[in-house]
């Protein structure tokens, strides 16, 4: 049974290559960036777009995470690479999995713009993008209609050993340890429904094969105040804030309706924040 995980050089990527290889499935790791090699693992270092009709025969499962994955990135010519790396390789990844052979696609909770009024989003909710990249990611799930087989996850947010630098608890963690304040968007009332990046991963293995969306979190919300309390428990620090406006396409709260999720899986991923942090800890990324 061997898999093929696009974008394994990446925050989750490298969690889902190092549960599929320690369930036993041999692994064919594809990314443009270098990522290292381990038994059971064969590593292709491309660009998804420059693949020849026919990398993926031989594949037994397809997960896509490879994409462009920061919403607050406001660098030129972050519109074409939202597009060419959400939409265009996802694009190529439906043309490339041969008919039959299972392909979880990863979308993100962004396309629903939100929870409103705390109440948590549904897979039968209307999408509503905002910003570029829930845009991308809208385009990209347009992209998979004609594949009704198609498994579409929408994870919220994944936290863990390893987390993207760009991404709030990695800039919290690092500033808590420079003595700097944390930078706070909006409110410390917003809230965010945090995955374990490993629950995660194994949440992939058990759902690809199920046809159509599913949202990927826990149903529980996290206030920004308690995120940092356990980045100052686990570092020690104590903490000041820089409470500034959030961006307009910032959603207020994020929360998943876990129902569709837990019937597929039969379990819930539940996040343990100080666990988590504590692991993050462990493992931080710099920036590039
Ligand atoms: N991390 C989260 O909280 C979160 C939440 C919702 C959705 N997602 C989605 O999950 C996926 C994985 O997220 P992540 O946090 O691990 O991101 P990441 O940026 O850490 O990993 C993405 C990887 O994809 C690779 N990649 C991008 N375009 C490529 C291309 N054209 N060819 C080859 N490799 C390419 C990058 O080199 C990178 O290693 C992304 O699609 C992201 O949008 C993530």
């Amino acid at each position: 049974m061997t898999s093929i995980v696009t974008g394994a050089a990446g925050f989750i990527g490298r969690a889902l290559t190092s549960a599929l290889l320690a369930s036993g499935s041999p692994v064919v790791a594809i990314d443009r960036l270098a990522v290292e090699e381990r038994p059971g693992l064969t590593v292709l270092t491309a660009d998804l777009l420059d693949l020849e009709p026919g990398a993926f025969s031989g594949a037994d499962a397809v997960y896509h995470l490879a994409g462009c994955a920061g919403v607050r990135d406001t660098d030129p010519g972050i519109a074409w690479r939202r597009h060419r790396d959400n939409v265009l390789a996802g694009a190529r990844v439906l043309a490339l999995t041969p008919p039959g052979v299972p392909l979880l696609i990863t979308s993100s909770s962004s396309v629903y713009g939100g929870a409103s009024h705390g109440r948590p989003s549904a897979e039968s909710d209307p999408v509503r993008p905002i910003g570029g990249y829930a845009t991308s990611k809208a385009a990209l799930e347009r992209l998979c209609l004609d594949r009704p087989d198609v498994t579409i996850v929408r994870p919220f947010t994944v936290a863990g050993e390893g987390q993207r630098p760009d991404m709030a608890l990695s800039i919290w963690l690092r500033a808590a340890q420079e003595g700097r304040p944390l930078r706070m968007l909006g409110s410390l009332d917003r809230t965010r429904d945090v995955t374990d990046v490993r629950q995660a991963a194994r949440a992939m293995i058990e759902l690809i094969g199920a046809p159509g969306i599913v949202n990927l979190g826990t149903g529980r919300g996290h206030t920004l105040r308690a995120m940092a309390e356990a980045v100052a428990t686990v570092t020690g620090a104590c903490l000041t804030f820089d409470v500034v406006p959030a961006p307009p396409d910032e959603p207020g709260d994020s929360l998943a309706d876990t129902r569709r999720l837990h019937s597929l899986l039969g379990w819930t991923p539940r996040t343990d924040l100080l666990d988590l942090v504590r692991r993050q800890q462990l493992l931080t990324c710099s920036p590039p």
